[in-house]
């Protein structure tokens, strides 16, 4: 006797089956792999929070990169970790031609004229009060206020997009949260020469604890005060589409929502109201709950990355900034 319920099942029979009706793919092209680079010599030292990520000095760098290239991914983004003593105030070591991120641009782009070299442009990690702008403190009430300078802290972003772009960069990927970057990003990189460098926004940043591990890494996290007054709070998804609109408006070639995870709604949000490319970043506290738990023997790490990552393209994202990059493109060559 034939029922009348649908029969989902019949799609599900075999493997071959299920490969033709997937409905979302994931793509070695469509990963970026995060690089730390550091000062100093023969250095390639674990991230304590972060297992399988390590900084690298200069001179080791390509042990990283080879590996990138070697897999098929086609883009990095590159972090730099500079010595305690050459933080200052303003951050000069963001925008210095021998700053360490324009030093590891100019090498890997010598020797890997091909990987897309994506730089995070930023003050933080060069600042010695680890925030992403110039500060200015003022007393009240006996008690110390810290201002982030919106305009004053422009100036030298643009600055070190240009640096970064000197160096080689192929992509600029402004993740300071300061109102206005894009535009002044672009008008400088225009001015400067580089009309067809792009910009990657990260346009929609939450002030997250999930970039703890992150910020032991780049040792950028902040001396005093948090970082609430320029990143969103994580309660909001409508200004979420206001930061994209003003970023679009700008010149943004790209937008990018991070964290990711708890943030899928945003992703869809942004993917349904504006057509450029969108870019999920997969933070540092996402990677390190998942590597604890894989430590322990309690979850099945390749499963749950899967998952976590056709997760975030099936919420709209075309590319995701992963430290699980070199994973998941390694997984995809092998049977599942
Ligand atoms: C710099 C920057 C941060 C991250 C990317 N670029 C840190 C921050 O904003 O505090 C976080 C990345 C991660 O946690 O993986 N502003
Ligand atoms: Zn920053």
């Amino acid at each position: 006797m034939s029922q009348s319920f649908a029969r989902h099942r019949r799609l599900r029979k075999t493997p071959a089956i299920r490969g033709m009706v997937r409905e979302t793919q994931l793509h070695k092209n469509d990963f970026i792999q995060p690089v730390f680079v550091t000062y100093g010599t023969d250095v390639k030292l674990e991230i304590s929070s972060m297992p399988g990520v390590f900084n690298f000095s200069l001179d080791r760098l390509s042990e990283e990169i080879d590996e990138i290239v070697s897999l098929g991914i086609p883009s990095v983004m590159v972090f730099g970790v500079p010595e305690a003593e050459a933080k200052d105030s303003v951050g000069t070591g963001a925008y210095s031609d021998q700053g360490i991120v324009q030093q590891a641009i100019r090498m890997i782009k010598q020797n890997y004229p091909e990987l897309v070299v994506i730089a995070d442009t930023c003050l933080c990690e060069f600042t010695d009060h680890g925030h992403c702008g110039v500060v200015h403190t003022h007393e009240h009430d006996g008690h110390i206020h810290a201002d982030v300078d919106n305009d004053e802290s422009l100036v030298l972003l643009a600055q070190t997009a240009v640096s970064q772009a000197q160096a080689g960069a192929d992509i600029i990927a402004p993740s300071n949260m300061m109102d206005g970057f894009v535009q002044v990003i672009r008008e400088a990189l225009d001015e400067a020469g580089f009309q067809d460098i792009p910009i990657m926004s990260y346009a929609v940043k939450y002030a997250s604890a999930f970039y703890g591990p992150f910020r032991e890494a780049a040792q950028s996290a902040p001396q005093f005060g948090d970082r609430k007054s320029y990143q969103m709070d994580p309660a909001n998804v409508r200004e979420a589409l206001r930061e994209a609109e003003s970023d679009v408006q700008q010149g943004a070639d790209m937008l990018m929502v991070k964290p990711a995870l708890a943030y899928m709604d945003v992703l869809r949000v942004v993917r349904d109201h504006f057509d450029l490319p969108l870019v999920a970043y997969n933070v540092s506290g996402e990677y390190a709950m998942v590597k604890a738990a894989a430590q322990q023997g309690w979850i099945n790490e390749r499963g749950i990355v899967t998952e976590m990552m056709l997760g975030l393209k099936r919420a709209g994202a075309d590319m995701i900034i992963t430290y699980f990059s070199k994973d998941v493109v390694r997984w995809l060559r092998e049977e599942w």
